[in-house]
């Protein structure tokens, strides 16, 4: 090693001459300095240390930045409290006897650093890694440092170096932020490791949590599943009896220089590459990156999902612990149980497994590396206040043991990637679910009771239903179907006529079976639909208003909104709120706006339309079949809440009977159900398979051309069920959605649209059935062959009227068709 001895070089900082400065690989100090104009330089020639000023400021610090980049990019400072402000004195750098670096001027001690012993022979040398080390120069252990930069990191962690604790001194290497560029003392911005908690970082802002990385599970942190295996760095966790903390390290081979930074500007904690061609930091990584890292931001018990609209969920089985600051975007309060948890009846207690998560906050957890994951479950099962578990490390299928206590904190869940979670429950929150398991594998071999069974299911859900609905997060508003004093607006023609402008044909939007949409606008701003009932004129006065009573009465978050009516010259209308994002089939069919509905909107679409046909068929005192289910009859509100339209009309102007027997079809090919469009037979089932039909088309982004096209390749369910039996259904969804998806969601909703259009309607799960498909995990029963015809061509049809043309530019039309037997 070429040590220079007592150097001692004084330079004036008012002309600092560069040229003159001097260079050195590596130096041993003994009770002599460095000064300002002084450099030292790394062996590798990787690293410098010396004197700096940022910016304009005016004030120079003792630091250490990289030797080869031309940007001054510092990364680690000295005396980043006490700069030294006045630059016509020297100051200077000294190794003391005792083993402590001095840095003074004017007599006046700037800063110091601390020995961990006194030694003879102390030398004090700058590592290519970029540290600054002390050691006893009697020693021969290189590595035994006296005193070590790396200890004390300023706002960068470079490779090699430790972020997190030292049990056994009690030293917390923590990162924090310059305050401004130009600005070095301590910022707001720091990241740190918690000794309380089990492997995990915190970003924090002042004393409060900004950022949680999630805790460590063997090959990242739980909330980074991105970030995994690069060529750049290896990164990991290290955690013993002694220490606790987070590093990183260049590939060897990787000539890629990279740092990792907090910076108070960007509220971030940022990851650069250097750029050698660009002669630029890149960033490579970031931290918060999006509004779901925000710390918490949904409160205890809820989920972050960043492609929610609003991100805030509860936990299933959870619902707002303060409905009204939810609703106002204020989810702080978080989420509390539908039903609490009983301890004397913790043995009946289910876990509820969540898929794809970062996982709660540690704080109040508990790790046990050495249990399985059964073992696991035991240990939470056995403890009433164990709220939650899962695997601690997740390579080779999971192992270890990590238990929570109390409420869950700031989860977030992913569009792929995440870890799995495990929520204690109460059995009866759960129940059902597993009455349906049980069901529906006994329905499976048995395919003859399949119907009676899931009637069984049927009533079950029933009895059921006030509980589920309140756990779907209190999205679903029943209203008003107890009461009586209902006092729907009539308006009177000419106010519709102004607001529409006289049905100017510029302000039709659409065309139903039962007659033209019009666009129109109240004098109070208030945008309408008004739907135009032509063709019911045979209707009497006071069935009409019955009707309008009645479907009034139906009111759900999931239906279009009835505003009033108008009866008046011959004229029957209906006015409905206006719904901004137009109807589903502008979105799904079109190859831009299907972009916009990645795979979280539609699933929360597909779900929105099956609580909203759940009401229609089950909770309205009523029972509607709705018989016209179709992608132009649900509409999308601003939020993209799903809004089925249309409601009602179809068993309006139909029999009186729930399942029946129509002479007159009312329906859209390629949603009808082959019974009904053969038969006139109609029922819920016909219904569920129009579900089915929506169900495929939005998951695929293609319509689903009729039952009757030959070419039965053409037919979306169909195709679906051919690619089913061959295992690879995934390649008929829509592109748009492969990268974002959650596969297994994707095929479990595929599998359940394939059940809804089975041929036989008996063995059609009820809508009831079908949502708990879809929103749970109760094993499903192999679909069989969709109801479609062969070679029977397009049955006849009678049109009501010359423009049943839909305003969608689609081929597709509400018909009604004679009786086809
Ligand atoms: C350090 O140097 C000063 C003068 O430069 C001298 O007076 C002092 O004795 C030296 N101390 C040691 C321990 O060498
Ligand atoms: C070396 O500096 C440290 C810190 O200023 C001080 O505590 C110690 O007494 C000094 N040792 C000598 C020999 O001056
Ligand atoms: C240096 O220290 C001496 C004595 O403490 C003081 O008189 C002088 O003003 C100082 N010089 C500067 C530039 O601070
Ligand atoms: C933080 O980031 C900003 C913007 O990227 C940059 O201008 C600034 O110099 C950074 N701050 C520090 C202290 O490096
Ligand atoms: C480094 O590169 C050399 C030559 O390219 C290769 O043989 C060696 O395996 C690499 N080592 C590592 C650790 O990647
Ligand atoms: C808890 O369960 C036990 C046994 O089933 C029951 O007696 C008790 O009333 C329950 N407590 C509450 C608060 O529901
Ligand atoms: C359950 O776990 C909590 C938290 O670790 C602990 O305080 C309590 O003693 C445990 N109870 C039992 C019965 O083991």
């Amino acid at each position: 090693m070429d040590i220079v001895s007592f150097i001692t070089i004084v330079f004036c900082m008012l002309v600092p001459s560069f040229q003159a400065s001097m260079a050195v690989d590596s130096i041993l100090l003994s009770n002599s300095s460095v000064s300002d104009s002084m450099r030292i330089v790394s062996k590798g020639g990787s690293f410098e240390l010396g004197f700096f000023s940022p910016g304009n400021s005016g004030k120079h610090y003792l630091g250490i930045w990289y030797k080869n980049i031309p940007i001054q990019t510092v990364v680690w400072v000295a005396n980043r409290v006490n700069p030294i402000k006045d630059s016509s004195v020297a100051a200077t750098l000294t190794l003391n006897a005792t083993g402590s670096l001095v840095l003074t001027q004017n007599d006046t001690v700037i800063w110091y650093s601390t020995s961990l012993k006194q030694v003879q022979n102390p030398v004090a040398e700058l590592l290519d890694s970029g540290n600054f080390v002390v050691r006893d120069g009697e020693d021969n252990n290189p590595e035994a440092y006296l005193w070590q930069s790396f200890d004390y990191p300023t706002d960068t962690l470079l490779s090699g170096m430790k972020l997190g604790c030292d049990l056994k001194t009690g030293l917390n290497r923590r990162l924090t932020s310059w305050k401004t560029p130009e600005d070095p003392s301590p910022g707001d911005f720091s990241i740190t490791v918690d000794p309380r908690n089990y492997l995990e970082l915190y970003i924090m802002k002042g004393d409060s949590k900004f950022f949680r990385t999630g805790p460590w599970n063997g090959v990242g942190f739980s909330g980074s599943p991105e970030l995994t295996e690069n060529h750049i760095f290896d990164f990991g966790f290290v955690s013993t009896k002694y220490d606790i903390y987070y590093y990183w390290l260049s590939h060897k081979n990787s000539s890629i220089i990279s740092r990792y930074v907090i910076n108070q500007t960007e509220e971030a904690r940022i990851r650069y590459v250097w750029l050698e061609d660009e002669e630029n930091w890149e960033i490579y990584t970031q931290k918060p990156s999006d509004h779901c890292d925000q710390y918490n931001l949904c409160g205890q018990n809820g989920k972050c999902v960043i492609t929610g609209s609003p991100p805030c969920q509860c936990l299933k089985g959870f619902t707002p612990k303060s409905p009204q600051k939810w609703s106002l975007v204020d989810w702080s309060d978080g989420c509390v149980r539908n039903k609490p948890l009983n301890c004397s009846e913790k043995h009946t207690h289910k876990f509820m497994k969540l898929e794809g998560l970062k996982v709660p906050e540690t704080t109040h957890s508990w790790l046990d590396k050495t249990l399985n994951v059964e073992q696991c479950r035991q240990k939470c099962s056995e403890n009433c206040s164990c709220t939650a578990y899962t695997n601690s490390d997740i390579r080779g299928g999971g192992s270890g043991c990590a238990l929570w206590f109390g409420d869950l904190i700031d989860i977030r869940s992913f569009a792929s990637g995440g870890q799995d979670l495990y929520v204690r429950m109460p059995a009866s929150e759960l129940e059902f679910g597993n009455n349906k398991k049980l069901i529906m594998i006994v329905a499976i071999p048995i395919a003859a009771i399949l119907c009676t069974v899931l009637v069984g299911g049927y009533f079950i859900y029933k009895v059921r239903r006030k509980r589920i609905e309140k756990s779907k997060n209190a999205q679903v508003e029943i209203q008003s179907n107890e009461r009586d004093d209902l006092d729907l607006p009539l308006f009177d023609l000419p106010t519709i006529a102004q607001a529409t402008e006289n049905f100017q044909e510029n302000n039709k939007i659409g065309q139903g079976g039962f007659g033209p949409v019009y666009w129109g606008k109240l004098l109070n701003g208030q945008e309408i639909a008004v739907k135009k009932l032509s063709r019911i004129s045979e209707l009497g006065l006071i069935e009409f208003k019955n009707e309008v009573k009645f479907i009034a009465k139906l009111q759900h978050r999931n239906l279009v909104k009835l505003l009033g009516y108008c009866i008046e010259d011959e004229e029957k209308l209906l006015v409905y709120e206006h719904m901004p994002n137009k109807s589903l089939d502008f979105f799904i069919f079109d190859e831009t706006k299907r972009k916009l509905l990645d795979w979280f909107k539609r699933f929360h679409i597909i779900i929105g339309i099956g609580r909203g046909l759940l009401y229609l068929h089950q909770d309205s005192r009523l029972r509607i079949i709705h018989r016209d289910l179709k992608a132009s009859n649900v509409l999308l509100d601003d939020k993209l809440i799903p809004k089925i339209s249309d409601f009602g009309l179809a068993k309006n102007f139909g029999e009186e009977e729930i399942e029946g027997n129509t002479r007159r079809v009312v329906g859209t090919y390629g949603y009808m159900a082959p019974e009904y469009a053969a038969d006139g037979l109609y029922s819920m089932k016909s219904d569920i398979f129009s579900f089915g039909i929506l169900v495929l088309e939005i998951i695929c982004g293609k319509k689903n051309k009729g039952f009757y096209i030959e070419d039965s390749t053409h037919n979306l369910a169909s195709e679906a069920w051919l690619l089913w039996n061959e295992g690879k259904v995934l390649e008929l969804i829509d592109k748009n959605i492969e990268d974002t998806c959650n596969a297994s969601e994707i095929l479990r909703c595929i599998h359940v649209s394939l059940l809804c259009v089975q041929q036989n309607p008996d063995d059609r799960p009820t809508i009831g059935s079908a949502m708990l498909m879809l929103e749970s995990e109760v094993a499903l029963p192999e679909p069989k062959q969709p109801g479609f015809f062969h070679g029977m061509g397009p049955p006849k049809v009678h049109t009501f009227s010359s423009s049943q043309k839909e305003c969608s530019s689609t081929n597709e039309m509400t018909v009604s068709l004679l009786d086809a037997r």
